[in-house]
């Protein structure tokens, strides 16, 4: 039986993972795909450090360039995470002929088109399905079930711990700081939350399901990006009032006049399936022209259900390494033609909009005076009433109205002297599906 011989670069969450799964399922996979992984080569930055996984000695080196030049290495597995180091190994990999799974999805959003473009004319495998949410196959999907469809919207909760500090916030009533803490705590959110909390997470992962959902380059930095942490508790109270949840979806949709990507908290019907995403799950929901709705639900980190995911590219490859052709098709147009985001400012959407205000008479017509002069319509209305003079929430729900007129509004209320403070703006989603 063939032996395929593996470098894993990175030892951590993931690569621990995968080692161990392809232990555990060596002979199921064997049977399969008729060939035999091997782990011959494992990469790490610090030899001496305490590790839950053992491996023979020897497997490890901190030169994870020397695996990379290794002729007898055929597939390279990037789990080391970053961007700097992984592209020049990604990119080392793929020049010398080797085929490359990554999990890596701030390298594939920031440097996909070199990558993938050097995978073509290598004329080598480059496959990355844990790249975005972990161990569900939305990728594989998009490649294979759903390749008949014209991709029409995606609607995803894709950054498992943003979803969990929400769902912490909604369900125990917890403010912002309370909930990060907790995640903190439990590991779903890291020492430094930053690229989880502002949204940037959620935004290298839209990047690779737009190029291909959509089919084209597309800049990362083009995708509107807007994280959870101004979201307050009162927030997510007054959501609740008027029958939503607060979530943070990544969201792409064919518009009029380009892709419309954007990574944002919404308020989503509580009857909504996204709406009903918890704690750490993931899920993808896909319209296509021919299949309608499609909803991929699952786990979208930790370090099984991810290793999944990456095994589950190695037994393409190992299936499909002589045919390796047939698949490029996809990736070419992912990278031929450029995909047109739309700029923020031309989408229209509804809104939920909150104020603080004096409490006093005739601070909701002069707050409706202006948002009337830009021709934003208020579909629902609460007012907070404590005593005079004191400082209360008003909350306005509008009809559908352009993002440039609700931005315009907002800068000319936040400078009323009646409104204490900046005033939360968030895009309500449509209903369907349920
Ligand atoms: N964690 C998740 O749930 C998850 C989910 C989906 C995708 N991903 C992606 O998977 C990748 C790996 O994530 P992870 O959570 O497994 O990270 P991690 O736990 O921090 O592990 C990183 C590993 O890479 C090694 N490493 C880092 N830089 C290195 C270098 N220059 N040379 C050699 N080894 C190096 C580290 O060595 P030491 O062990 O010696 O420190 C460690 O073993 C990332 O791209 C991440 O975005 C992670």
């Amino acid at each position: 039986m063939q032996t395929i011989k593996i470098g894993l670069l990175g030892f951590g969450q993931i690569g621990s993972g995968c080692y161990t799964l392809l232990k555990m399922r060596s002979r199921d996979l064997a049977q399969q795909c008729g060939v035999r992984f091997q782990v011959k080569k494992i990469a790490v930055r610090n030899l001496r450090k305490k590790r839950q996984v053992k491996v023979p000695a020897g497997l490890l080196t901190t030169d994870a360039m020397s695996i990379v030049r290794d002729p007898d290495i055929d597939i390279v597995v990037e789990l080391i995470g970053g961007v700097t180091d992984a592209r020049k190994l990604v990119r080392e990999a793929l020049l010398r002929g080797k085929h490359v799974v990554t999990a890596n999805k701030a390298l594939l959003a920031e440097h996909g088109d070199e990558i993938f473009e050097l995978a073509c004319r290598r004329k080598s495998w480059l496959l990355f399905e844990a790249s975005v949410g972990g161990g569900i196959p939305v990728i594989k999907a998009l490649r294979e079930g759903l390749v008949a469809n014209r991709i029409d919207s995606i609607h995803s909760i894709i950054n498992g711990t943003s979803n969990y500090i929400l769902t912490r916030m909604s369900e125990d009533h917890m403010d912002f700081s309370e909930a990060l803490k907790l995640a903190q705590a439990k590991g779903y959110a890291e020492a430094d939350p930053r690229l989880d909390i502002e949204g940037i997470d959620a935004q290298h992962k839209l990047a690779i399901l737009v190029r291909f959902a959509f089919g084209g380059r597309v800049k990362f930095k083009d995708i509107h990006c807007e994280g959870i942490a101004t979201i307050r508790k009162e927030d997510i109270e007054f959501a609740e009032e008027f029958g939503y949840r607060i979530k943070l979806l990544a969201i792409a949709k064919r518009g009029h006049t380009g892709i419309e990507a954007r990574v944002q908290p919404t308020l989503l019907p509580k009857e909504h399936i996204l709406a009903n995403v918890n704690g750490a799950f993931n899920a993808v929901l896909l319209r296509g022209d021919a299949v309608g709705d499609v909803l991929l639900y699952g786990r979208g980190a930790g370090s099984l259900p991810t290793a999944s995911a990456v095994v589950s590219d190695l037994v393409d490859i190992a299936k499909r390494g002589t045919d390796r052709f047939a698949d490029l098709t996809l990736v070419m147009r992912a990278i031929r033609s450029e995909l047109r985001v739309a700029s923020i400012s031309t989408i229209l959407s509804r809104y939920y909009l909150r104020f603080h205000i004096t409490d006093q008479p005739g601070v909701l017509s002069k707050i409706s005076h202006v948002l009337g002069k830009y021709g934003i319509s208020i579909s629902d209305c609460v007012q907070k009433i404590r005593s005079q003079g004191s400082v209360v929430p008003l909350i306005l729900l509008t009809h559908e109205a352009p993002e440039r007129s609700v931005r315009e509004a907002i800068g000319v209320i936040d400078r009323l002297r009646v409104v204490r403070g900046p005033s939360q703006v968030i895009r309500i989603e449509s209903g369907s599906p349920q």
